[in-house]
C-alpha cells in the first residue's frame, strides 16, 4: 500500500518541478543553456535541460536516479558491423562488435528500466532478424519489461540495386534473399515485478484494481455503510429486488477489485433508497459521486503507461531513407519519426533518454516537441555533432 502512493507521489512531484523550470526559463529553448564540465572523469554539458554526457552509457547510466525518466528511446549498436565510407575507403565501425552481445544488451537495458518510471515506456531499434528474437527471448527471461508492439519503418521503393533486375538463366545473381528496406523499432512498458499485481498491468487495471485508487469513495462507502448498520447481503438482496439481476456487480462497486461506480439508475434505486448520501464539491448524490470520479479518473491516468493514438496508427511508418549525402551519422533516424513517437509515448511535460544518441536525433526532436532530453554519446566527435545540433535546433 505505501508503495503505491509512493508512486502516485512520485508521478505528481515530478511533473511539477519541470514546468516550474520551463517556465522560469521561457521553455526547453531558453534552458539550453548547457556548460562541459568534468564528472568522476567524464565529460557532462550540465545545464537545466537537455542534459548530454559523453562516455560509456554503461558508466554513465548508474549516475542517473531511479524512476526519474517517462521514456527510453534508443539506437543501440545492431552488432552487424557497420561500415562507414570516406574517401572511397570502407571501415567496420568498431562500435559495431560487441562480443556477448545479448548480456551486453541485457546490462544497458536493467539501467534503463531502473530509471524509468513504474509506467515508463521503452523503445529500441534494431534490424537484424537473427538477433531480434534472440533478445526478446532475453529481455522476457531476464527483465521487467513487457514487450507490446514491433514497428516497421519502411523506407519505401528507394533503393534500386542494379542486381535486382540482373538475373541471368543460371540464376546466378548477387541478390540471394528479398532485399530488406526496413528497420524495426521494438516497443514496450515498464511492467515492475516487485510491485503489486495490479502494477504489472499496463493499463486500466493498474488503476482500477490498485487498492489505493479511488480511496476517497472507498472510504465513503464504507462509512455509509457502517452508518446505517447495513451488511453486504441487504445490499444485495435490494439489488436483485430493484434490478432483477443477480448482484455479481456488488463485487466490483466501490471494492478494490476492479473498482467501478454503478450507473445512476443503480446508484439512486438501491444505494439511495437505502439511506446512502453522497456529497463532494457542492454536489449531492449521484452528480457528486461522478464529479468525484472523474477528477479522480483524470488524476490517476499518469499511473498508466502512457499510449495516445493518432490518425494511421498501425505499426508501420512509411518514410525514405535519410540521403548519405549531408546526413550526420550512417544510422541516423529521421527526425519526424522521433517526434511521432514522442508525442505518441511521452506525456508533454515527460523526460526522455536516448542512451545511443549519436548525432542527437532524439535530442532534437525532444526540443522540437517540449520534452525533457538526456543524451549519452561515447565519440566524443560524434558527441560534439549532437550537441551543436540540438543546440542549433532550440535556437530555431
Ligand atoms: C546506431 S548509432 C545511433 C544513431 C542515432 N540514432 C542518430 O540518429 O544519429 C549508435 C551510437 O551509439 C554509440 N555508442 C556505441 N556504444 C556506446 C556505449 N557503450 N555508450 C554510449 N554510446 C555508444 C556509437 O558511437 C553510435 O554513435
Amino acid at each position: 500500500m505505501e508503495k503505491e502512493w509512493n508512486f502516485l507521489r512520485g508521478i505528481r512531484g515530478k511533473i511539477e518541478p519541470v514546468k516550474k523550470a520551463q517556465k522560469r526559463s521561457g521553455g526547453i529553448s531558453g534552458a539550453l543553456l548547457c556548460t562541459r564540465r568534468e564528472v568522476g572523469g567524464l565529460t557532462m554539458d550540465t545545464g537545466t535541460e537537455p542534459q548530454l554526457w559523453q562516455g560509456d552509457c554503461l558508466s554513465i547510466l548508474p549516475k542517473l536516479p531511479s524512476h526519474s525518466v517517462d521514456l527510453v528511446l534508443t539506437d543501440p549498436p545492431y552488432n552487424i558491423g557497420v561500415c562507414t565510407q570516406r574517401r572511397n575507403k570502407v571501415a567496420v565501425n568498431e562500435w559495431d562488435r560487441i562480443s556477448d552481445y545479448v548480456g551486453w544488451s541485457l546490462a544497458w537495458l536493467t539501467e534503463c528500466q531502473r530509471v524509468l518510471k513504474p509506467n515508463g515506456v521503452l523503445y529500441f531499434w534494431h534490424n537484424d532478424m537473427r538477433q531480434i528474437p534472440a533478445l526478446l527471448e532475453a529481455i522476457r527471461q531476464h527483465t521487467e519489461l513487457a514487450f507490446v508492439s514491433f514497428c516497421i519503418w519502411n523506407k519505401g521503393e528507394t533503393y534500386r540495386a542494379k542486381s535486382w533486375r540482373h538475373r541471368d538463366p543460371d540464376g546466378k545473381t548477387a541478390l540471394r534473399s528479398w532485399f530488406n528496406i526496413c528497420e524495426y523499432c521494438l516497443h514496450f512498458f515498464n511492467a515492475p515485478k516487485d510491485a503489486d499485481a495490479s502494477w504489472k498491468c499496463t493499463g486500466l487495471d493498474r488503476i482500477n484494481s490498485n487498492p489505493s485508487c479511488y480511496r476517497p469513495i472507498k472510504e465513503w462507502y464504507e462509512a455509509e455503510k457502517r452508518r446505517l448498520g447495513l451488511t453486504d447481503a441487504d445490499i444485495s438482496e435490494k439489488y436483485t429486488a430493484v434490478t432483477g439481476r443477480k448482484p455479481h456487480m456488488l463485487r466490483h462497486y466501490f471494492r478494490d477489485s476492479q473498482f467501478e461506480i454503478p450507473t445512476r439508475e443503480v446508484f439512486e434505486g438501491v444505494y439511495e433508497a437505502l439511506g446512502f448520501r453522497y456529497k463532494s464539491d457542492g454536489c449531492q448524490g449521484y452528480v457528486g459521486l461522478r464529479k468525484e470520479y472523474e477528477g479522480l479518473r483524470k488524476e490517476y491516468e499518469g499511473l498508466r503507461n502512457y499510449h495516445r493514438c493518432d490518425e494511421m496508427h498501425s505499426n508501420v511508418w512509411n518514410h525514405p531513407p535519410i540521403p548519405s549525402h549531408g546526413r550526420y551519422h550512417t544510422c541516423q533516424k529521421p527526425v519526424d519519426i522521433l517526434e511521432r513517437i514522442l508525442r505518441v509515448s511521452c506525456r508533454p511535460e515527460g523526460t526522455v533518454l536516448d542512451c545511443f544518441m549519436g548525432s542527437g536525433s532524439t535530442g532534437v526532436a525532444c526540443v522540437k516537441t517540449g520534452r525533457r532530453f538526456i543524451g549519452i554519446e561515447r565519440d566524443p566527435s560524434m558527441f560534439d555533432v549532437a550537441n551543436r545540433r540540438i543546440r542549433e535546433s532550440a535556437a530555431d
